[in-house]
């Protein structure tokens, strides 16, 4: 059965972005998730299928209104409860929320779905955030024009971390973060390039070596650009597979 992805936006085509593209492109025509939008608009209340509203109390811009957001929810509430889903997370993307990261991705792939809210303007109403909404995600301490560049990324990091998508399943379980640490450096041909030379144990053919040596660069990388790791990695331990190293 496919990862259910329901999206709340006004902003449908700009979705094409990872269902036509790359591997996530590639995983939707695999049916490895599914990626179905609900445009707000199509539930307002009246012909010029207006969704936002000046703020009550004044102030600069509009918000977007209670309802048709709200019904946009329940709508694909009920299509992932048709599909066996009894009660999917419903994701309101705001910089107000909880950071990102591989956990929370993990976690995330490990349901059977997810509900997406992208806001737009100067925000939703905030009754919808307290009858509807079950998590809050912030992809970094920035404000975007809305909440879609950040429903994309959620569904990235997400999707590449179901079994199927990447065509070496290895590769999610080398790459950076899944180990707390940096990923190691690459090189591919040629041999030499500008002066500068592939390390020699890459070219050993000794895999025991070369495992080693990438979780040294691994390490070094991670004390050199990203130390905060590091304390997180001494809290949780080694994995028995780095023991061996
Ligand atoms: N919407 C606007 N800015 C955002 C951010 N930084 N993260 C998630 N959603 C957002």
């Amino acid at each position: 059965m496919p990862y259910e992805c329901d999206v709340v936006t006004l902003f449908p085509e700009m979705f094409d972005a990872i269902t036509q593209y790359g591997v996530t492109g590639r995983a939707s025509r695999n049916s490895i998730f599914r990626l179905k939008i609900w445009n707000p608009r199509d539930f307002s209340d009246n012909s010029h299928r207006t969704v936002d509203d000046s703020p009550y109390g004044g102030g600069p811009g509009m918000v977007m209104m209670a309802g048709p957001l709200e019904e946009a929810i329940i709508s694909a509430r009920k299509r992932q409860q048709m599909l066996g889903i009894e009660k999917t997370e419903v994701i309101y993307l705001t910089p107000q929320g909880r950071r990102l990261d591989h956990c929370e991705a993990k976690r995330l792939s490990l349901s059977p779905g997810i509900i997406l809210l992208c806001g737009r303007y100067e925000g939703i109403d905030e009754r919808v955030i307290h009858r509807q909404v079950d998590t809050e995600v912030s992809i970094g301490d920035y404000v975007l024009s809305g909440g879609e560049l950040a429903a994309m990324v959620v569904i990235d990091s997400v999707v590449r971390l179901i079994p199927g998508t990447l065509g070496d399943p290895e590769s999610a379980t080398q790459e950076s973060f899944v180990n707390g640490l940096l990923d190691y450096p690459h090189y591919t041909r040629p041999e030499q390039y500008c002066e500068s030379s592939v390390p020699d144990v890459l070219l050993s053919g000794n895999h025991a070596l070369i495992q080693r040596w990438r979780l040294q660069q691994a390490l070094g990388k991670t004390w050199l650009k990203r130390p905060d790791l590091l304390k997180l990695k001494e809290k949780n331990g080694i994995t028995e597979e780095e023991k061996t190293l």
